[in-house]
């Protein structure tokens, strides 16, 4: 039989900020042909094949339809988008289908810590280092600020030491990097996290179907990590709002308890602020024996 035309799904190629994506796909059940030193693995029968690309280039390839997929971080996708002096109406692009739930950090503004800032105005006239420059431009217009983005690509935070720079705008996660070279976060650009996108060059239907099979698996891995399944004991004057208390998935399943006329075993899956939200609630209901467990994956 004619094997599938594989959609090709680029995430990053080093290996530290490509480990999420790479047990998100464990997660999902994709298992991989692993060659050492290869820069492309195919999943085992499944018509998917990763592409590890240096995370700065993944949107090019997103955007000029090299991959079909990529796992790729909001700030290297949306300066692209900014660059590729996009037509509205044409074929090349971008889209974000899902957010992931890893990569999170801000693109920042951070002045040297002995430096004056009493909001962006103080950054007229200034030199901004930054590996974004797009987005900074887009940010100090937005600000009304007339400054300049000098756009640099790596060791940002060094700029202004070396005298390149009297500010910097860079990504920040711990905060660690700035304060190790002396800097102050000042403002927040851009809130960032690796999302799951597609290219919007046109795909053939087999590539679009496995597409849609990709995006089934990733999004109820997803929603199972955001839920919880939830087991309780609860007396019978509880149950309805025990009902209300958990929206969103299909009714609990409820089922009398052995021996006990009055008290119920609850089975509900909710999502886990919820489940903290109303775990005081529960206990006054009367619920006893709350158990809460993870979900491995949320198939509809
Ligand atoms: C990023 C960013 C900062 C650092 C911030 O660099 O450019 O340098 O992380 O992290 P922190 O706030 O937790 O200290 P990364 O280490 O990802 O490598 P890069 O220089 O290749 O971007």
């Amino acid at each position: 039989m004619r094997e599938k035309a594989c959609v090709r799904i680029a995430v990053q190629s080093s290996w530290r900020l490509s480990e999420r994506s790479l047990e998100l796909f464990t997660r999902c059940g994709f298992e991989f042909d692993k060659r050492k030193r290869q820069l492309t693995w195919k999943a085992i029968g499944f018509p998917l094949e990763v592409m590890f690309i240096r995370h700065g280039d993944i949107p090019e390839y997103l955007i000029d339809g090299v991959c079909e997929l990529a796992m790729v971080g909001t700030n290297a996708l949306e300066e692209a988008l900014l660059g590729a002096q996009l037509d509205p109406e044409g074929e090349r692009g971008a889209q974000v289908l899902l957010p992931l739930g890893f990569g999170q950090c801000r693109l920042s503004l951070a002045m040297p810590r002995d430096a004056p800032y009493e909001g962006p105005a103080s950054l007229a006239g200034k030199r901004l280092a930054t590996s974004y420059p797009l987005l900074l431009r887009r940010w100090l217009d937005e600000q009304g600020v007339d400054a300049q983005a000098v756009a640099i690509s790596g060791s940002v935070e060094l700029a202004p030491s070396l005298g390149i720079a009297d500010a910097i705008s860079d990504l920040v996660s711990s905060g660690q990097t700035l304060e190790s070279n002396g800097l102050v976060e000042v403002e927040r650009v851009l809130d960032c996290e690796t999302v799951l996108a597609r290219t919007k060059k046109p795909v053939d239907s087999e590539r679009e179907e496995t597409i849609e099979r990709v995006l089934q698996r990733v999004s109820g891995v997803r929603r199972a990590s955001q839920r919880k399944y939830l087991m309780m004991h609860a007396p019978h004057a509880a149950l309805d709002e025990l009902r209300s208390l958990f929206p969103g998935m299909e009714q609990p399943t409820i089922l009398p308890l052995g021996g006990d006329s009055d008290r119920y075993a609850v089975h509900a899956v909710t999502r886990e602020d919820v489940f903290w939200e109303t775990m005081e609630r529960l206990k006054e209901l009367g619920a006893s024996s709350i158990l809460v467990m993870p979900i491995e994956k949320i198939v509809d």
